[in-house]
Parts: C-alpha cells; sequence; structure tokens
C-alpha cells in the first residue's frame, strides 16, 4: 500500500473546473483582511494584555513574523499550482495522500472551529448593540450554555443566525461573496483607523512600564498557561490566521500566479501594521493588570476609559462587521477544502457537487455551514481557539517544509512566485511555528492528537479506499 501515493502539478493544474474566475488583486487582499481582522484582536487582545502585558505588541510581531515567512511558503506553492484546496493541494503534491488528508482534516476543523467560536464572539458584541437601542433578546437565546456564568444561557440564536445568512450569501456564489466582502472589509478598516485616531491623544506612555513585566516565557508551577511574550503570540497568532484561506480561492482567480502571492502579503502586511499601532495604543491607554475587567470586550473597554462613549458605538458596529468577513471567508476556505478532497475521492460526492446554476459546491457549503450554526449555538466554545492555533500552526509547518522538498525535488516546476532566501524562509517558519505550538497549554497539545487519530481511522476506514487515485495505480473500488 503506497501511503506516499502523490499528485503531479500538472495533474493539479489539468483537473477541470467548473468555478469561475473573478477574482483579482483587490479581492483578494480583501478577501484576506476579512479572514484576518476579527476575533483576534476584537476579543483575544484581552488576554494577551494579561499574559504579555505591554509587551502585547512584540507577541503581534512574532505571530506576524510566524506568519510571514510561512505566508512566503503558500505564495510559492499557490503560484506553482493555483488549484483549490489550499495546504491541502500543497501536501498532496510534496507528501502524497496521507498527510494530504491529515491536514485537510485538520483544516476543517479549524474552519469550522474558528467560524463557531467568532459566531459566540459575534453574539456578544450584537446583544450590546441591541441594548443601545433600548432592545433585549431573551436572555436564555442570547448565549450557548455555560458560555456566562450566573447567567442562565441555552442558545446562541444571534450567532445561529448570523452563521446561516453567511452560508446562504456563499452558497449563491462568488460574486454575491466577493462584493458583500469588499464593502464589509472596507467597512471594517475605515473603523479601525478611526478608532486609532481617536485614541492615540489618550496614551499615557508611563502605562508601558514595566514593558514585560513576564518576560519571554514564564512557566507558573500550578497553572496549564503559560506567561510571557512567546505564550500571547500563540495566543494572538489567531488574529493571523485567515490570510491562507485566500490560497484557496485559485480556482475563482484570474492570473493565480501573480495575484494569490501579492494578495497573501498585502492582507499580512495592512493587518501586521494596524495590529502592532491598535496594542500600542490599547496598553498606553489601560495599564495591562485592568484588562482582566474587560478581558471579553477589551477594545470597547479602552474606549471606555477615554470618556468617548459615541466612539463605543461605531467600533462595536465594526467590531461585527469585522467578525462576519472571518466567518464568511473561514467558512469559504472550508468548503473548497472540502470540494477539494471530495473531487478527490477522499470524501463523499456529495461534498463536491457544484451547483449548475450558482457555481459554487451548494450542498458541501450547507452542510457544513448547518453544522457550524448548531455547534455555535449550543456549544461553549470559547476555550477552543487554541486548538484551531495548533491546527493552523501544524498546517504551516507542513506547508513551509513542503517548499523546502520541492525546491528539492522539482526545482524545474515554473512558479509565477519565488520565496526569497529558501532554505532559510522555510525554516525560519518551522522554527517559528514549534515555539508558538510550545506556548500554547499541553491540554491543547492532547486535544489535537485525538482529533488527529479519529482522522486517521477516517483515513483507513474510507477515504484510502475511495480516492481517485486508485484508479492510476491499480487498486480502484467503486464508488
Ligand atoms: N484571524 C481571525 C480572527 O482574528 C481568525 O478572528
Amino acid at each position: 500500500m503506497d501511503l506516499l501515493r502523490k499528485k503531479s502539478v500538472d495533474q493539479m493544474i489539468h483537473e477541470a473546473t467548473p468555478l469561475k474566475r473573478t477574482m483579482k488583486t483587490f479581492d483578494l487582499t480583501m478577501l484576506g483582511i476579512g479572514a484576518i481582522i476579527g476575533t483576534g484582536i476584537f476579543v483575544l487582545t484581552g488576554k494577551g494584555a494579561l499574559t504579555a502585558g505591554p509587551a502585547l505588541s512584540v507577541s503581534f510581531i512574532l505571530a506576524a513574523v510566524c506568519c510571514g515567512f510561512a505566508g512566503l511558503c503558500y505564495a510559492e506553492f499557490a503560484s506553482m499550482a493555483p488549484v483549490s484546496g489550499s495546504a491541502y493541494s500543497y501536501a498532496y503534491m510534496a507528501f502524497g495522500e496521507l498527510i494530504a488528508f491529515v491536514i485537510g482534516w485538520d483544516l476543517i476543523l479549524e474552519y469550522a472551529l474558528q467560524a463557531a467560536t467568532v459566531s459566540a464572539g459575534w453574539s456578544g458584541y450584537f446583544n450590546k448593540l441591541l441594548e443601545g437601542f433600548g432592545l433585549h433578546l431573551p436572555v436564555a437565546l442570547t448565549a450557548a450554555y455555560g458560555t456566562t456564568p450566573g447567567v442562565t444561557t441555552y442558545f446562541n440564536l444571534p450567532g445561529f443566525v448570523v452563521v446561516l445568512l453567511i452560508t446562504w450569501i456563499l452558497s449563491m456564489g462568488i460574486n454575491q461573496t466577493k462584493r458583500t466582502n469588499d464593502i464589509m472589509v472596507l467597512i471594517k478598516l475605515a473603523i479601525i483607523v478611526l478608532f486609532i485616531a481617536c485614541t492615540v491623544w489618550y496614551v499615557n506612555p508611563a502605562n508601558w512600564k514595566p514593558f514585560s513585566p513576564y518576560g519571554i516565557y514564564t512557566f507558573r508551577p500550578g497553572s496549564t498557561q503559560p506567561m510571557g511574550i512567546v505564550p500571547a503570540a500563540s495566543i494572538v497568532f489567531f488574529s493571523f490566521i485567515g490570510f491562507d484561506a485566500v490560497s484557496s480561492s485559485a480556482e475563482e482567480t484570474i492570473n493565480p500566479s501573480r495575484t494569490l502571492p501579492r494578495g497573501i502579503l498585502l492582507s499580512l502586511a495592512i493587518s501586521t501594521v494596524l495590529y502592532v499601532i491598535m496594542t500600542f495604543i490599547m496598553t498606553g491607554i489601560v495599564r495591562y493588570p485592568k484588562f482582566a475587567h474587560f478581558v471579553d470586550a477589551p477594545v470597547a473597554g479602552v474606549i471606555l476609559a477615554t470618556g468617548m462613549n459615541w466612539l463605543a458605538f461605531i467600533v462595536n458596529l465594526g467590531a461585527l462587521i469585522g467578525m462576519s468577513t472571518v466567518m464568511l471567508v473561514q467558512l469559504y476556505g472550508q468548503s473548497r477544502i472540502c470540494y477539494a478532497m471530495s473531487r478527490d475521492g477522499l470524501f463523499p460526492r456529495f461534498f463536491g457537487d457544484v451547483h449548475p446554476r450558482y457555481r459554487t459546491p451548494f450542498k458541501g457549503t450547507w452542510f457544513f455551514g448547518l453544522l457550524t450554526a448548531i455547534a455555535g449555538g449550543f456549544i461553549n466554545i470559547n476555550i477552543l481557539f487554541e486548538l484551531v492555533n495548533i491546527g493552523t500552526l501544524s498546517a504551516f509547518i507542513i506547508v513551509s517544509a513542503g517548499i523546502l522538498w520541492m525546491r528539492r525535488t522539482q526545482p524545474q516546476t515554473h512558479r509565477g512566485f519565488r520565496a526569497p532566501g529558501v532554505p532559510f524562509t522555510p525554516l525560519v517558519a518551522i522554527v517559528f511555528c514549534l515555539v508558538l505550538i510550545a506556548g500554547l497549554n499541553w491540554e491543547t497539545w492532547l486535544r489535537f492528537a485525538v482529533w488527529f487519530l479519529i482522522g486517521l481511522g477516517v483515513y483507513f476506514g474510507y477515504s484510502r479506499r475511495r480516492s481517485k487515485l486508485n484508479a492510476t495505480d491499480g487498486t480502484a473500488e467503486s464508488l
């Protein structure tokens, strides 16, 4: 049994695609920023500030460097084989089917959990906005059971509805998705710039001292949560997740070998600049231990500390829009990975069926959209963002290692973009990813291992026998 059977770059590219090509560099950059700026900056900066102090900005830079190096590797792969499926497809070319399946399996979980987690944060901000208008949902329907200590809630109705709405937009086609996303991302960026321009005047440099109260890494006996710059980087790494989803759109992009690398790197650069400025301002206005009082809405907390309540309303709206685009792009990326896996026979055909009119993987989009909506409605998943981080970091490691391997084994293959500094670039990406994984807590490593083992079960129990590659190596089994 050949566990490492591969697909060649040519095979990947020549597999006909019925998806429509309409995306350009601007749309891809918007898609990237849409996926990147969301819960990380609006919610996780609170936990980040408590973990690293004012050095949180350094944690953001650390996470950005990791993503930048990995982003260069994604960009090279995307320019070599502009196909749906992102890390899954790249691993198929470089390392073969087993590793590809494991990464695809990993990404499906990441995207679904991410969207469900974000829907929980979305719901919190939505309820706040309603309160501003004197409206209230029944408390039981404002969040999943057990989400808010001391309050009995059962179902996250706003989160459930918004995920269904986004699924509907996605299932209707990429043009609608693109337009909706572009508008929402521009509004989100405008509101962040407004936040920076209005609050920068309230910074008190005394709040930046001590700058790094916990140093680079401090382990506290009896606690599963380490402190310092590296552990905070492991948390806020979540804020950068999303640029990889850009490469999922390769089959819907015009001139992908040029536009994909540009879209990935531009969206990463713009987000990093905004994050670093924002976190410097936030820790300059509010002393870091005080973030404990508004750990769920740190940006709103900082605004209230300045007394500009009118700004809080606008920024809350920005947070809602920001999180909506994150969910949009994550659900989009997920449906495209399922589509690619189904096309390869590793997932049932149902997930790859393209709608004759909308030209989207309609059924797969609705299947996972519904599952995500239900998960976000019922499950208290706030702690699971670390699982998202470890899964994404693992995908980055595979993609970076894939570039090292492809440069050695297929140096002649055409690349519209070549990552500079190879082998240094992928090696640095791998080291940074390992450092960030080390900064997560051990319960996360364990949960990830369990999901990985379930994936192996699915592969050997189903996907291995159904793979389309069986037809070429003579072990075909009828579908
Ligand atoms: N980067 C995305 C966010 O921060 C996942 O919400």
